[in-house]
């Protein structure tokens, strides 16, 4: 916090304004507008580029430096030197685990990974085809109508509970939806297995056969997790917030950032990074692409390039593409006609003066798309995996918002419909 004031002057009020200007550690200062109300005015910023809605602890991003850090702690170096669990430990709890802490963590998530077996005939009520970001939506708000013992939220062991069983159970959920899409029976987690092995697991293993999960892939997965963990205050995340402003209960919350996960500007560009690949189809169509992309007029986007916060190389992509590395050599793929394509598409527009310009760069869903279609999930499970990983993050918020000092969200708006006027009965109109 700062002693610095602004001072607005509004035409038609005599008196100016001083509103309080406050400092994080680092990152923009900020101005409290919060004065505005009483003097009958708000302030008007759509999609909230200039708006900080809230005070948080949890994670900083400095876009134009491409900096992430995850309670000070820079996302390579936790991709590189920690795993997703500690990392999950990390964000909720504010410190690096000691290694008895650790233990005592995974042991506690490792022993939450099973949910209750009569969430399984909810799976039922779906199609067989159903989107599965549409059945997650589903079975994780229903979550909320099984553990009524982790419901209080003003209790901070009912929250801290009910933040293990999500980060526990969304792989097993995210597994059964991939399986009963398939039509394969659902799979018990296997607790002997670290939390990335163990989906892999789950997503690929069969009942009749031994498991078999490539250690090569399950760091790879792991890493996927890490560096989805946390975003700040990204749609998700504020979804998440806004939701549990008004006292909802986690699971809903979830569900919540989930349903606001699946947009494609948000979590669901690397199922559309894939999509994206396939109608390209061949490196000699990129050109007509990249055209598109660029014409005012045409709303067609290059998925995975751009980003609201990182005017400069997303650093989760430069992590993501030594992963796609290590993946496409374990598994010698080499000759993938998308891979192509997505390679030339990065060489473009790392050289193309309109995304120079517009500094738009690959993010992490550029390259995420690829490790995963690699592995050999459908593209339709991206997003949920994007979601999988990102549990912690919307969590840890929740928990912070709950366990400080908040009121319920509640925007305002710059009103341009009718003002007043008098109902037209039927016959008059
Ligand atoms: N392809 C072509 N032009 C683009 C793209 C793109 N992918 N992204 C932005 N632009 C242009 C845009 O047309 C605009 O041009 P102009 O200034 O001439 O009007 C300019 O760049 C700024 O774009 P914007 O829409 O004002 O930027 P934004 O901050 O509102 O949007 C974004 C950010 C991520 C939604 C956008 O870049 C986009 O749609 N990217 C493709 C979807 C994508 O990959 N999303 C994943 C984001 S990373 C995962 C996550 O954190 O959720």
């Amino acid at each position: 916090m700062s002693d610095r004031k602004a001072t607005l002057s509004i035409d038609g009020i005599d008196e100016a304004i001083e509103l309080p200007i406050y400092s994080g550690t680092i990152g923009p200062d900020v101005v409290d507008v919060g004065a505005l109300t009483s003097k009958g005015m708000f302030t008007y910023d759509p999609g909230f580029v200039s708006t900080a809605a809230c005070e948080s602890q949890i994670t900083f991003i400095d876009g134009g430096k491409g900096t992430l850090l995850h309670r000070g702690y820079p996302i390579d170096q936790l991709a590189n030197q920690s795993d997703y669990l500690e990392t999950c430990y990390l964000l909720l709890y504010g410190e690096l685990p000691s290694a008895e802490e650790k233990e005592t963590f995974v042991t506690t998530i490792t022993n939450h990974t099973m949910v209750h077996a009569q969430l399984a005939t909810f799976f039922n009520g779906f199609r067989r085809d159903a989107h599965p970001m549409a059945i997650m939506c589903g079975v994780v708000g229903a979550l909320s109508a099984f553990y009524h013992d982790s419901l209080d939220i003003n209790d901070a062991k009912h929250r801290e509970i009910a933040a293990h069983r999500l980060i526990a159970k969304m792989p097993t959920l995210a597994a059964m939806v991939y399986k009963y899409n398939i039509g394969q029976p659902f799979m018990y987690p296997d607790n002997s297995m670290d939390y990335a092995e163990n989906f892999l697991h789950m997503m690929f293993g069969n009942p009749c056969e031994p498991s078999n999960v490539s250690p090569v892939l399950a760091k790879a997965m792991d890493r996927i997790f890490i560096l989805h963990a946390d975003h700040e205050q990204n749609a998700s995340t504020s979804t998440v917030r806004l939701a549990g402003s008004s006292g909802a209960n986690p699971f809903a919350c979830i569900a919540a950032g989930i349903a606001a996960l699946w947009g494609p500007s948000h979590g669901g560009a690397n199922e559309a990074v894939l999509e994206m690949l396939e109608e390209i189809g061949d490196v000699y169509h990129i050109d007509e692409y990249v055209a598109r992309a660029k014409d005012k007029n045409d709303p067609f986007r290059l998925m995975g390039f751009g980003h609201r916060v990182y005017k400069n190389f997303d650093p989760r992509a430069k992590v993501m593409k030594e992963s796609a590395d290590e993946v496409l050599a374990e598994l010698g793929i080499e000759n993938d006609p998308l891979l192509a394509i997505a390679k030339r598409l990065e060489e473009i527009a790392l050289e193309d003066e309109y995304f120079i310009e517009k500094k738009l760069y690959p993010n992490v869903d550029f390259y995420s798309g690829i490790i995963l279609k690699a592995m050999g999930i459908p593209t339709s499970m991206f997003t949920v995996i994007f979601a999988v990983g990102r549990t912690v993050g919307w969590i840890a918020h929740w928990h912070e918002m709950i366990s400080g000092s908040y009121r319920i969200g509640r925007p305002r708006q710059l009103y341009t419909g009718y003002a007043q006027r008098d109902f037209t009965p039927m016959d008059e109109r």
